[in-house]
């Protein structure tokens, strides 16, 4: 007991602190714009809808994604650090103020339905997410919070590529809370969380 509540402060500070950076990054910008925004992500809608939900499974959802987490992916993408979809190249052209404005578009949109899938997997997903703590950081419906993801509503297979290229290291996360978070997975654990989190509204 005193080691699992050890566990869950340690988390609460990784956190916290990753929070405050990131704060501090944030106090100088402009007011986003969302009508703007829109305007913005014409290029975004082939792929992941003007609706913000992905064409197809490898495509992420950004409907009620947190503005401040699609951002920081943006300003990922832009910098390399993290790679994949050609999103690298996408974000290349977008300035600071474009990303925000794109953010609080896609941020202000109605959630993805909910994913029924094998309900034995649904609820050992709830489960392992529940042990671990998942939802100290991502919510307690995974809706995600400020500069950390959705869950709730995404594409499970997307979920599970993303589970994995964090725990392996090639996808390398801002501050390495959710590399630690994804490292105790095993494969049956992704399916089961990503089904979980698919599940959720
Ligand atoms: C050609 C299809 C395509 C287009 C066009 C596209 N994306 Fe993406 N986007 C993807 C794919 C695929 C991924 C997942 C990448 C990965 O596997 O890491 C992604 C990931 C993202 C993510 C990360 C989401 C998360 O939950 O971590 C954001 C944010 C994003 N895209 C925003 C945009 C924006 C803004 C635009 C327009 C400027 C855009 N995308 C255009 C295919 C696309
Ligand atoms: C200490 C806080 C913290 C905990 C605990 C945590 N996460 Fe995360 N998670 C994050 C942050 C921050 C990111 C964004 C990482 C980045 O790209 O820099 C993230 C990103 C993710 C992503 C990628 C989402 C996307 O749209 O690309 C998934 C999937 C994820 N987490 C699942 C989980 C699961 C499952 C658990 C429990 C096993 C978990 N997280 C526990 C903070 C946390």
């Amino acid at each position: 007991m005193k080691l699992v509540l050890k566990t869950k402060a340690i988390l609460e500070v990784a956190f916290f602190t990753s929070f405050a950076l990131i704060g501090c990054a944030e106090s100088f910008a402009a007011p986003p714009d969302a009508v703007a925004g829109k305007a913005k992500a014409q290029t975004c809608f082939a792929c992941h809808g003007e609706n913000g939900i992905g064409i197809s499974p490898d495509i992420p959802n950004l409907a009620a994604q947190p503005a401040l987490s699609i951002t920081y992916q943006l300003i990922q993408f832009r910098g390399q650090q993290r790679k994949g979809g050609a999103m690298e190249a996408l974000a290349a052209g977008l300035n600071d103020q474009d990303m925000r404005d794109i953010a609080a578009y896609y941020a202000a949109l109605p959630p993805p339905p909910a994913k029924f899938g094998n309900a034995d997997m649904i609820a050992k997903g709830q489960q392992i997410s529940n042990v671990q703590y998942c939802n100290s950081c991502h919510g307690a419906q995974l809706q995600g919070q400020k500069h950390i993801a959705r869950l709730a509503g995404q594409s499970p297979e997307y979920l599970v590529t993303q589970l994995k290229n964090i725990r392996s290291g090639s996808r390398v996360d801002m501050d390495g809370t959710m590399g630690s978070a994804a490292r105790g997975l095993s494969d049956e654990d992704i399916e089961a969380i990503a089904a979980y989190a698919a599940s959720l509204k």
